[in-house]
């Protein structure tokens, strides 16, 4: 795809993750709104990302899946903020969805704020469920979230789940 940033088209290559980028693509996990996942997290995941690379061969979005049971949540969707805007989150997404459709019998979920459902998951065939379906999900993952907690009688946590309806 090409992207027009500062008046410049580049062009941006979505393809699989290589582990070369293991650290690169941790990077981009310590954005907002994103369960961070270290080096050796994504190191062992690394033939479930896909990453997109502009011209310059840097990592400028990413997107991973990870197994739980019957459950594959969609993870670390993420594109740095001078790319944002272009499509290409949508792009990253679009392929992950592609990719996992093949399987079935997997049920394809993520985790993502309201905002964010509205404007990529739902128009790609997502809907909102009850969180509790992923319950071995939340069980390792948003334990050691800093958002899981009460403050002021309130729970932090601002995710809603989504499914994708085949
Ligand atoms: C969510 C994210 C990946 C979208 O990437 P992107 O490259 O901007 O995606 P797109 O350009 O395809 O965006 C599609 C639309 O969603 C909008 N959008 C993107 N992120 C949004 C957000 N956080 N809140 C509201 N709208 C948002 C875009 O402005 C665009 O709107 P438009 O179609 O009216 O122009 C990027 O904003 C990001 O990395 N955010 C931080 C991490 C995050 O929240 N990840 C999602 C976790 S599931």
């Amino acid at each position: 795809m090409e992207i027009t940033r500062n008046g410049q088209a580049e062009n941006i290559i979505i393809t699989e993750a290589s582990k070369e980028q293991d650290f690169d693509i941790s990077e981009l996990t310590r954005g907002e709104n994103l369960c961070y996942r270290s080096p050796e997290e994504v190191d062992s995941q690394i033939s479930n990302f896909l990453v997109a690379i502009n011209e310059r061969k840097e990592v400028i979005g990413c997107v991973g899946s990870k197994l739980y049971g019957l459950n594959m949540e969609i993870i670390s969707l993420m594109t740095k903020k001078e790319f944002r805007g272009r499509g290409l989150g949508t792009i990253l997404l679009q392929r992950k969805v592609e990719e996992l459709r093949k399987w079935d019998s997997l049920n394809i979920f993520a985790l993502t704020t309201e905002n964010v459902a509205i404007k990529l998951f739902f128009p790609l065939g997502f809907i909102e469920v009850g969180i509790q379906l992923f319950g071995p999900k939340v069980l390792t993952d948003c334990l050691g979230c800093s958002k899981n907690r009460m403050k002021e009688g309130v729970h932090l946590c601002n995710e809603i789940a989504v499914l994708y309806q085949r």
